[in-house]
């Protein structure tokens, strides 16, 4: 391992690029098993019709980013949990994009069962942007529709909701759905070329690789003055694993997709530790604010595995790859 090379990553492909290429004309190969379409638009008409399921912070990025694409868009629905939510989101799409969205009152809708009636609006491509606890339920019910998906990362928070993804997505495919999933490292072209050299044997045979996510934390939303338990969970879902999956699935997922991305396999093996050092108080759930993972692939590989989320501590966005040749960092 004398030849220590280090495969860097130059800009980022900006977020609003990521949207043009994801929702509109996705290049085979950066969906891993999800399906493809040729076409999204809505059968007899050259708009393309959007509902944005989910309109906190990153629905809300991502309906306009969509809505700036070159390609004939419209927002046409919205739905969140929470109307407040929603009508912040609507204003702030409508400040960005206000040429590009038909959203009447009719066709905002707030609640659990929300979702379904978005879905149901003549859109032909839904963004579903809520907490991944509902992903599965949503996934399936736009397939059921026959509605083209971009949805964010990660696509459940368990064992089952992982299993009615992979099911729903066999009958996208049977009906040639374009689905997309917010991995965005995916779809930036220098991180790519990385990959690329990687799995060509730039640094040999790789025998190990170290995956980083270390952040100070994310929001807290506390308990208000007559919220149900349910609204407060759904709120505040960062912190309950029903909804969120903690760090590992809901942040780190972004390094382990690209390690498992460099290696072209999944591990077969994990064994891991995690705790709660800091994250205490009434507000912030179950989840740990730290985890430590051995991952094994089939051919012995390992991949080590940090996450932390504890504030005025070492930060690291990074995934490391060990070869025969050689060495590797992407960041
Ligand atoms: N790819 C990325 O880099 C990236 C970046 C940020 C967030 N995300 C992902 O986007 C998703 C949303 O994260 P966020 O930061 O926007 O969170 P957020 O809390 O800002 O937004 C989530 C929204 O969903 C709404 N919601 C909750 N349950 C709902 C339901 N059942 N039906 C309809 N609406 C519901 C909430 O009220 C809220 O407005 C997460 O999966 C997160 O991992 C991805």
């Amino acid at each position: 391992m004398s030849d220590s090379r280090r495969v860097s990553q130059p800009a980022a492909t900006s977020r609003r690029d990521f949207l043009k290429v994801s929702t509109v004309s996705v290049g085979a190969g950066v969906l891993g098993s999800l399906s493809l379409a040729r076409s999204v638009h809505a059968q007899g008409s050259d708009v393309f019709k959007i509902a944005l399921i989910g309109c906190g912070g990153r629905g809300t990025g991502a309906a306009v980013q969509a809505l700036s694409t070159k390609a004939n868009v419209k927002l046409v629905a919205m739905a969140d949990a929470f109307r407040d939510t929603l009508d912040r989101s609507y204003e702030a799409i409508l400040a960005n994009c206000k040429d590009r969205v038909d959203v009447p009152e009719d066709r905002k809708f707030a609640g659990l069962d929300a979702y379904q009636k978005a879905i149901d609006s003549d859109a032909s491509v839904v963004l579903l942007c809520t907490p991944p606890g509902f992903r599965p339920m949503q996934y399936e019910a736009a397939v059921k529709a026959g509605k083209h998906v971009f949805m964010e990362k990660p696509l459940a928070v368990d064992g089952p909701g992982v299993r009615r993804i992979v099911a729903a997505n066999e009958e996208a495919k049977k009906k040639n759905l374009a689905v997309v999933v917010g991995f965005h490292m995916r779809h930036e072209a220098n991180r790519q070329a990385a990959v690329k050299m990687l799995q060509d044997g730039a640094i040999g045979d790789i025998r190990f690789m170290r995956a980083y996510y270390h952040c100070s934390g994310v929001w807290v939303r506390p308990r208000e003055k007559d919220q149900t338990e349910m609204q407060y969970q759904v709120r505040n879902w960062y912190y309950f694993n029903w909804l969120c999956g903690d760090q590992i699935v809901e942040q780190h997922v972004h390094d382990l997709d690209q390690c498992n991305w460099i290696k072209q396999a999944h591990p077969v093996e994990a064994n891991g530790m995690g705790g709660r050092q800091v994250r205490t108080g009434k507000d912030v759930g179950e989840i740990f604010d730290h985890h430590a993972v051995e991952f094994t692939y089939a051919d012995g590989t390992k991949l080590f595995s940090y996450c932390r989320q504890i504030p005025n501590c070492w930060d690291a966005f990074s995934e490391y790859a060990n070869g025969t040749k050689g060495q590797a960092e992407l960041m």
